[in-house]
């Protein structure tokens, strides 16, 4: 059993709260930070009812260093999982400010809480999103990033923020140094098997999974398929969606990794985590059909601007330093995302 107390910001959250089920059952304290801006903390009451453990909760934002500081003073910490941000790219497109100071300042603050308590192992919640354009759609850790929209822009400076803090370390040559595991997210989407927790989007979706559950529910009319003329296997977008179960995993098996020697001597690492092969958005459609046996109402629509027409991982970093794959395939993706659309048609009420 684990007797370490992990610190997970924006746990109440969709991954979040699936990475508090995780943590419980591997035997782990947790503590979870969150404003709730982005959440019911509903969430936490059933992590706490799949688990049969208990978990401490403060409403709290990262930003108010005070309070921050007075929980790493009770709690102490020795690892946190830096989930808690804002995602919406539209959104972060109007207002911009919003998101670099929620984001960049929010993680600002709490890497100086974690170095007044010397806490310095962060495991952080990055994106796919940061990588540039490539005419090569499978993405490697060392390819070239350029984020497109400020949410992006905002993953990406915390990477720099982070970098930029272990390579002071090795200058002044400090005794503890951060060991830092920055992890890029592709897809993530599914539920928990119970279907108790799962996405819980504000208004209407951006993303086509709860899209395609909405409408499968009869929540939404119909889905719009942005684009059939990509230069794609049947014209529509890949992306390489990963369950949200087995991405939390993920982060398990990286907090092992900077527990051992790996990271020894501290160091700020970037890990893909996807599944490494994409599906379409008519091969998400048609398993979507399959598995709950509605026909999904859609038409195609134009490109949405700002989207690749494909985009899949590498993730052989992340087996080779994690010892970490994905288990799950886009079956049991779509079925946990229906248990739970079906168990909870209002989200958390
Ligand atoms: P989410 O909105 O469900 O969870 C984020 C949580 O952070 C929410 O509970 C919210 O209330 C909280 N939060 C936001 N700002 C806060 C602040 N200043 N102080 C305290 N709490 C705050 O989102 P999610 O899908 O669970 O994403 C978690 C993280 O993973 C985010 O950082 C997101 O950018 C990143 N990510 C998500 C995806 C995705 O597709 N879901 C993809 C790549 C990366
Ligand atoms: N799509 C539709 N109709 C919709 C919504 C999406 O056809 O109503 C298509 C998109 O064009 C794309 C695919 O479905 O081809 C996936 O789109 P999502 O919006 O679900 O996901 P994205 O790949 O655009 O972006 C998501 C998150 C980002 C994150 C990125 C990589 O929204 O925040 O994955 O992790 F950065």
């Amino acid at each position: 059993m684990n007797s370490q107390t992990v610190l997970v910001t924006g746990g109440a959250g969709y991954i979040g709260s699936h990475a508090c089920v995780e943590l419980l059952k591997a035997g782990y304290h947790v503590v979870v930070v969150d404003n709730l801006s982005n959440s019911k903390s509903e969430s936490l009451l059933r992590v706490q009812h799949i688990t049969g453990k208990s978990l401490t909760f403060y409403q709290v934002d990262i930003r108010d260093k005070q309070a921050l500081t007075e929980i790493f003073d009770k709690e102490s910490p020795t690892t946190v999982i830096h989930f808690a941000g804002l995602k919406a790219v539209g959104e972060s497109c109007e207002q911009p400010q919003l998101y670099y100071h929620n984001n960049v300042f929010g993680t600002l603050v709490l890497t100086e809480v974690m170095s007044n308590a010397n806490v310095k192992q962060l495991v952080f919640s990055s994106s796919a999103t940061v990588y540039g354009e490539s005419t090569f759609p499978q993405y490697t850790e060392d390819f070239p990033l350029g984020a497109i929209n400020p949410y992006g822009r905002s993953k990406a400076m915390i990477e720099d923020i982070l970098r930029d803090l272990y390579a002071a370390d090795k200058i002044s040559q400090t005794n503890s140094p951060w060991k830092i595991a920055l992890l890029r997210y592709f897809n993530p989407i599914g539920a928990h098997e119970s279907g108790m927790i799962g996405e819980d989007p504000n208004g209407i979706p951006n993303n086509l999974m709860p899209y395609v559950a909405q409408v499968a529910i009869g929540k939404l009319p119909q889905l719009s398929v942005f684009g059939d003329d990509y230069p794609t296997r049947d014209g529509t977008g890949i992306r390489d969606y990963i369950h949200v179960v087995d991405l939390v995993k993920g982060h398990l098996n990286a907090i092992q990794a900077l527990n051992n020697h790996c990271f020894e001597a501290g160091g700020c690492k970037a890990y893909n985590l996807g599944a490494g092969k994409g599906y379409s958005v008519l091969e998400i459609i048609k398993t979507f059909e399959q598995v709950t046996g509605k026909l999904i109402n859609y038409k195609i629509s134009p490109r949405r601007t700002g989207d690749l027409a494909e985009c899949f991982a590498n993730p052989d970093l992340a087996l080779k330093e994690l010892n970490w794959k994905v288990e799950k395939d886009l079956h049991d993706m779509v079925t946990d995302t229906w248990n739970w659309q079906t168990k909870n048609p209002q989200g958390y009420i």
